[in-house]
């Protein structure tokens, strides 16, 4: 039995589970505060995560059912991501810990989205290849045990989720960018505007998207004027661009390796266009496709304490020295 915590961006998370079984899986988003400033600010992210941690810990514990003192060990993810916000996780989590007398377990927040496979219903056993895409980050991993991943490419830049944000701040959608993009994109034509696929041919399995964002920026401008009556159609023309980027090197990913399972990770593996074009690509090559829900691919606390279930018990007290680190 597992609390976990999850504080690396702005959404405040806490989950308890059971082996494999999700009891609560408890977030509070921060994106409302957030998207007047059109992204995360971090000294913003950090004083919510502050006032929002222990009830949403409350929250996760009365959801499950369960008390503190039932757990057998506390999870947080110690990095990559915003220190501050991390910070907050963490000394929640030490506290919780220590004052119980129980195990913490440091957890990386990508590991967590690698991890969010190995959940009920139907969960994934390795080896199989993921595709973590977020807002902070973009990776081909290879998955051939539960406790750890190798990174076989990833952004040289910008990862997509961050593409996405950017084009739909330009675009005046709105924050998080993937959603709005998506929302748009329905009245929009893919094909509208020619936007860059990067990297489609050769540089193996890494991928790129700050061209692709300057792309969109030079096609506004000349657009002038009528940039605001194609909104539609620039933004279904990005989002194409976006996904079939991440399905060329998942298609690549899949040749060079021999994988027989595939699954999606991260804040943009929520986006239905990749979502049908995965499952297209494993259908045609034969190999299974875990599609994890949508609460399970943003972030949250389930897949933390999913990755902790396969991390090192640290006993009280050797973990109060325990800092969070930005990468
Ligand atoms: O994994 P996540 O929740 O947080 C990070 O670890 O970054 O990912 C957030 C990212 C944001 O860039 C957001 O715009 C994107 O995931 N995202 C989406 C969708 N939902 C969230 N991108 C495309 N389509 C979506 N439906
Ligand atoms: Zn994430």
């Amino acid at each position: 039995m597992i609390l976990a915590l999850e504080t690396s961006c702005d959404d405040t998370c806490a989950a308890v589970l059971d082996g494999s079984r999700v009891l609560s899986n408890v977030a509070s988003s921060q994106a409302a505060i957030h998207e007047r400033y059109g992204g995360v600010v971090p000294e913003v992210a950090s004083r919510h995560h502050l006032e929002l941690v222990n009830p949403i810990v409350e929250a996760a514990l009365s959801g499950a059912g369960r008390e503190l003192g039932g757990m057998d060990a506390i999870a947080v993810t110690t990095h990559p991501g915003l220190i501050g916000a991390l910070l907050v996780g963490v000394n929640s989590a030490k506290a919780l810990a220590a004052a119980t007398r129980k195990p913490l377990i440091a957890v990386d927040h990508l590991h967590g989205h690698v991890a969010a496979a190995f959940l009920e219903p139907d969960p994934l056993e390795p080896p199989f290849l993921a595709l973590v895409a977020s807002g902070g980050h973009t990776l081909l991993a290879g998955v051939r045990e539960h406790s750890s991943y190798e990174i076989l490419g990833q952004t040289l830049d910008d990862a997509a989720g961050e593409a996405l944000d950017k084009a739909a701040r330009l675009l005046g959608l709105g924050y998080p960018g993937g959603p709005a993009i998506e929302r748009e994109a329905v009245a929009g034509d893919p094909e509208a505007f020619a936007f860059p696929v990067a990297m489609s041919h050769g540089h193996g399995l890494d991928l790129s998207f700050s061209g692709l964002k300057t792309a969109l920026v030079y096609t506004v401008r000349d657009l002038g004027e009528e940039a605001e009556g194609r909104r539609s159609d620039l933004a279904a023309s990005f989002q194409a661009a976006v996904v079939s980027q991440l399905l060329a090197k998942l298609r690549r990913g899949l040749d060079a390796g021999g994988w027989e399972a595939v699954t999606l990770g991260g804040g943009v593996a929520a986006n239905g266009p990749l979502r049908e074009g995965a499952t297209e690509l494993c259908r045609s090559r034969g190999v299974r496709l875990k599609l994890v829900p949508i609460e399970l691919c943003t972030d949250n606390a389930a897949m933390i304490g999913s990755a902790a279930r396969f991390g090192e018990q640290v006993a009280y007290p050797d973990y109060l020295d325990w800092d969070a680190a930005a990468r």
